[in-house]
């Protein structure tokens, strides 16, 4: 079992060297912890499907130190692409970009294009100054299980397969990255995420396929199911306390996250405390939700959230912990 180690100058030049040796290094950034793989080394890339239990065709983003770095594994860089690389690297964003000849279709997924992305966080800045090349990486999770934002998440889920965790701290942002595909024109925001699509429509100087102008309208109500075991639905503020009230007269036990205040009456279940503004409660939300999934509950109600702009990614993972097997949770 593999216990995260404080990431000192001496525990990333291992780090580094394990790199080098086709292990898989799982290290902190700004979004979410990642499960590092040398990016030109597609054996030790496999490792990485093998360890998250991941179906091998998905594409994984590879993490570089800066935009030269980043220009190496591309065979194009559309002027979009330079425009947002220079707003927001090093920070949490990636660009899908046609990839070069040599980048190996273990992590394209055998597409055309790969995902790049130079990360902020200083951990991961001086991993990567350290390896020298580019480290292929994927959330540190589990198939299946939401992203982890702090090294023990990532010893609870893979610390029987990798041969290091970096620990640095908590990450900032708590999201995975804002993703947009210049394989396409007009680009497209493929996810959002850490950085919001109004910013990056802004340099873009136009509208991304799928962007802001796009975002889904709120839904009331959703009755879904969460994980394999726990139902859960998204709950309007003004109905929350009712339907809770409606649980506990079933002698359900209920795990509740919400922004607004608990019941005076005691019920059978958790609350969970969420941050009413948007950095803060993503900042939290994996751990949030980690502890919703342990609370074995028979119901998980979620307070719905704003409609506006920057909680536009908060609503995409919430809606999706809210629809059963999470198509997201790779
Ligand atoms: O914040 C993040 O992006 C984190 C940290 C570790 O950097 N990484 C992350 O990786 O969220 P992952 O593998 O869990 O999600 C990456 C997403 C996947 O949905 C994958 O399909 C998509 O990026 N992706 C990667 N390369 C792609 C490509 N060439 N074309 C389209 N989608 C791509
Ligand atoms: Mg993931």
């Amino acid at each position: 079992m593999t216990r995260p180690v404080a990431a000192d100058a001496d525990a990333i030049a291992r780090a580094a060297a394990a790199l080098r040796r086709g292990e898989l290094v799982a290290f902190p950034t700004e979004t979410v912890y990642g499960l590092g793989a040398d990016a030109a080394n597609p054996e030790a890339v496999r490792r990485i499907f093998a360890a998250k239990g991941r179906p091998a065709d998905h594409p994984v983003i590879v993490h570089l130190h800066d935009e030269a770095a980043a220009r190496r594994w591309a065979r194009a860089f559309p002027e979009g692409a330079a425009a947002l690389a220079r707003a927001f690297w090093p920070g949490p964003l990636t660009l899908i970009v046609p990839r070069a000849p040599h980048v190996d279709d273990v992590v394209t997924g055998g597409q055309d294009s790969v995902g790049l992305r130079v990360p902020s966080h200083p951990v991961a800045r001086a991993l990567l100054a350290a390896f020298g090349g580019g480290v292929a990486a994927p959330s540190a999770n589990r198939f299946g299980h939401v992203s982890p934002t702090h090294a023990a998440h990532v010893a609870d889920d893979l610390g029987d397969s990798v041969a290091m965790i970096l620990d640095g701290g908590a990450s900032d942002v708590g999201i995975e990255s804002t993703i947009v595909s210049f394989a396409t024109d007009p680009p497209e925001l493929l996810r959002p995420g850490g950085i919001a699509a109004t910013a990056l429509e802004r340099v873009l100087g136009r509208p991304l396929r799928g962007g802001s102008a796009a975002a889904p309208r709120a839904s009331g109500t959703l009755a879904t199911h969460y994980a394999p075991r726990t139902p859960a639905s998204l709950v309007a503020r003004d109905v929350l306390h009712a339907e809770l009230l409606q649980l506990c007269d079933r002698d359900e036990r209920v795990a509740v996250m919400a922004r607004t205040p608990a019941p005076d009456t005691p019920f059978d279940g958790i609350w969970i405390a969420a941050a009413d503004d948007a950095t803060r409660y993503a900042h939290d939300l994996y751990d949030n939700l980690r502890r919703l999934d342990a609370a074995d509950a028979d119901v998980i109600l979620i307070e719905a959230v704003p409609e506006h702009d920057d909680w536009q990614a908060i609503r995409d993972r919430l809606a999706r912990a809210s629809h059963g097997v999470d198509d997201d949770r790779d």
